[in-house]
């Protein structure tokens, strides 16, 4: 567990589309972060709950009320909770639900919180149940209840804790038991996938912190391939500056030290992109060969999760929080009460795929 003013976690690479994101890569990710509301693009019905939240627990000098977020990776949670902590001025401790394994690790965590100030809590649905039951009271009565010693001798007691908002986020908001969710008394945000415009808005501001200069038609077209994303955005568009920087080298040989810079073009896009797998609509080799096993190996389902987990030597998990929800919002995938089934639209596109017709 870290503060949040040092860089305290690695940003997890976009999964799916296998790549390995290196230490300026994650660095990166932080600097592409907005830093104030007005530069967050998009989630505009969140943004607006989470003013008036935040606005009427100041007037009332009180801490903001627990929050959850929930979402499809890449969306912007943590990002929302390093801009609730800056506009609060609270300090930002920053954990996740793999992260704390015993329950006396969360007890560490709580009682070294000081008043005012925000825990983060990523992958929340990863808390096992024994720590979740010391995580109720702590979050309603500001209370940590400890037992000391076993069996007839075990007592409990009861430390009181500084005030303070946990802020949780979470891919899997169907793994959160019911007594948790309830303790959210400032609400659950639902993130939604961006539009493409929102994208493009956040492809030309990603550039422009870089010192990419990048074509409108050039933005679109990552915007287009994005995954309706900022994270998957902002990863194809240092991609493909690294596709320009050295197509540029092999085209024309620099003379002089020094990077050359050049213009990102929407043909320079389409070139990088399609070297990386990624096509017009913005699916990964992954995503395709989960649709072609469905089609191919199961006549288009429907088929079980663990089967089709099985057939790909793909974890569960990945396929339901990295290629489902967007091969969902795309209309490819249906989930029917017998398992997984590819749409008439999933055929077509691996069709036009397949005849060259894409990519
Ligand atoms: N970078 C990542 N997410 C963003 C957002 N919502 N707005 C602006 N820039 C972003």
């Amino acid at each position: 567990m870290s503060s949040g003013s040092k860089r305290s976690r690695q940003e997890k690479p976009q999964e799916g589309l296998s790549h390995g994101n290196g230490g300026e890569d994650s660095f990166l990710d932080q600097t592409l972060r907005p830093n104030v509301w007005n530069d967050y693009i998009g989630q505009k019905n969140t943004k607006e709950n989470l003013r008036i939240l935040l606005t009427a627990a100041s007037e009332r000098k009180h801490p903001p009320e627990h929050l959850l977020f929930y979402g499809p990776p890449g969306l912007g949670k943590t990002t929302l909770a390093h801009l609730i902590a800056k506009e609060i001025r609270a300090q930002m401790k920053v954990t996740s639900g793999p992260a704390i394994e015993k329950v006396g690790d969360l007890a560490s965590i709580l009682t070294n919180l000081s008043p005012g100030d925000i825990l983060f809590v990523d992958e929340i649905h990863r808390l096992n149940r024994a720590i979740e039951e010391v995580l109720y009271p702590a979050m309603e009565s500001g209370v940590l209840d400890i037992i000391i010693g076993k069996g007839p001798s075990a007592r409990t007691i009861q430390l009181e804790l500084p005030a303070f908002t946990l802020i949780a986020a979470t891919t899997r908001i169907a793994m959160i038991s019911s007594p948790l969710r309830s303790r959210f008394s400032g609400g659950m945000f639902r993130l939604e996938f961006y539009t493409e415009e929102e994208i493009e808005k956040i492809v030309l501001r990603s550039a422009k912190i870089l010192g990419i200069e990048i074509e409108k038609e050039a933005a679109k077209e990552i915007a287009k391939r994005s995954r309706f994303t900022p994270r998957t955005a902002n990863y194809l568009l240092k991609r493909c500056r690294d596709f320009a920087q050295v197509h540029t080298h092999t085209k024309a040989p620099r003379v002089g030290v020094g990077v050359k810079k050049s213009r990102l073009t929407k043909l320079l896009v389409e070139e990088a992109l399609a070297l990386l797998g990624v096509d017009e609509v913005g699916l990964s080799p992954a995503d395709r060969s989960l649709l072609t096993v469905l089609i191919e190996k199961f006549g288009g389902g429907p088929v079980g999760l663990n089967t089709l987990a099985a057939a790909l030597s793909e974890e569960e998990a990945t396929i339901e929080e990295v290629h489902e929800p967007y091969l969902l919002q795309l209309g490819f995938l249906e989930r029917t009460p017998r398992g997984r089934a590819a749409t008439s639209k999933a055929y077509g596109h691996l069709k036009n795929a397949k005849s060259g017709k894409l990519i």
